[in-house]
């Protein structure tokens, strides 16, 4: 998508033909800044410390990870400590183990001298891919959100609510929520963007950041008002994204997303999850109980990121000294709460028959 008008992913092979650059998401939306990646170590702390995020971009990311690691060292043994050091980076969005486990199974069958040109084509394959799965998902939104408009008054807006970022920040291009937002908007449907702040890494600022750039109307609100203005009738569909969906349909994202499902169901809100199947954990079943939480560091909580009045980016603190704070950093949405999950085959319900029946054969290869 675009930032200043200028078409930008979130993560590409630098001109030197082998250095990694992405977004420092972290600064984002205050500073447009870039960061070279030169070593699967320095991929690794991208992820733990967010400059990169989102269950897409991580996936992405990894998988450069193991190409700067195969410039380091191509033997079985790195390539072993490659995948150990980049899986232990965020625990929770499942794109990470996809990317890592579709990189080692292939470059464990590769002869050692060509795992460093297998490792970069494969990375840059799983990046390509995830932009056509993005954009596929926001074609199959589109009609969703066409089908939404067609029953409202002619010419009115269709109000959406999002929460924390699934625009293409969080993947390599298109994003898996937003995507339909942007197709709708391309299409000249008048659609208008409830964005969730959603604390505390304020990830909400990036989807401001982003719809603003592509002058789509939106408006932030605190992670409390949702619930308000679905009871008033100012919403009229719900999309969020996925680190992780279960076998049968359960959804673990953003925390606060299980809460922002519940008021949609109290108010009969149609409430859709957009994903790419890498996201789809068919090991998994039931997410509340098998899905592992991130759990991050307390300063998330007490302190915020903002601009003072002399134009600097600065880290303030919020709470009491010494206050004990909880940063948890997903939670699940169970499957009955889902209205439809937006894939990049179609939009199925979510359930475990749907899954199966959508993609047998990626949950049993040995079917194609
Ligand atoms: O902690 P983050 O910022 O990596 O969490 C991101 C999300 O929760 C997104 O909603 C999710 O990855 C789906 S994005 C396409």
């Amino acid at each position: 998508m675009k930032i200043n008008g200028k078409h930008q992913r979130t993560v590409w092979v630098a001109k030197d033909g082998w250095t990694v650059e992405i977004l420092d998401q972290t600064k984002l939306p205050f500073e447009i800044e870039v960061i070279q990646l030169d070593s699967m170590k320095l991929a690794a702390t991208a992820i733990r410390e967010m400059w990169v995020r989102g269950a897409p971009l991580i996936g992405a990311v990894a998988a450069y990870g193991m190409a700067l690691g195969m410039t380091e060292d191509t033997s079985d043994e790195h390539l072993q400590t490659c995948y150990d050091v980049l899986i232990e980076t965020r625990p929770t969005a499942i794109n990470l183990k996809w990317a890592l486990d579709r990189t080692f199974a292939k470059l464990k069958n590769v002869a050692s001298e060509q795992r460093k040109a297998v490792a970069y084509q494969l990375a840059a394959e799983i990046a390509d891919e995830d932009v056509q799965l993005c954009e596929s998902i926001g074609e199959h939104g589109l009609e969703i959100i066409k089908q939404i408009a067609a029953k409202k008054p002619a010419g009115s807006t269709v109000n959406v609510l999002t929460h924390c970022n699934a625009g293409w920040l969080a993947t390599v291009d298109w994003g898996t929520a937003i995507s339909p937002i942007y197709k709708a908007h391309e299409a000249g449907i008048k659609v208008h963007v409830w964005v969730d702040e959603t604390r505390p890494r304020n990830q909400g600022l990036l989807t401001a950041f982003e719809l603003g750039s592509h002058g789509v109307p939106h408006t932030l609100i605190a992670d409390n008002v949702g619930g308000h203005l679905m009871q008033h009738g100012d919403v009229d569909l719900c999309i969020v994204g996925t680190d992780r969906t279960t076998a049968k349909g359960d959804v673990c994202n953003k925390i606060g997303t299980y809460l922002k499902a519940l008021a949609a169901y109290d108010n009969n809100v149609p409430f859709y999850v957009a994903l790419p199947s890498p996201t789809i954990d068919w090991t998994v079943y039931d997410g509340v109980k098998e899905i592992p939480i991130e759990q991050r560091s307390g300063d998330e909580q007490s302190h915020v990121y903002g601009i003072d009045p002399t134009g600097k980016r600065s880290w303030v603190n919020t709470a009491p000294a010494g206050t004990e704070c909880g940063n948890y950093a997903f939670d699940v949405t169970p499957a009955k709460y889902v209205t439809g999950l937006i894939t990049e085959r179609g939009v199925c319900a979510a359930t475990e028959q749907a899954l199966d029946e959508m993609f047998a054969d990626l949950k049993r290869p040995e079917l194609v």
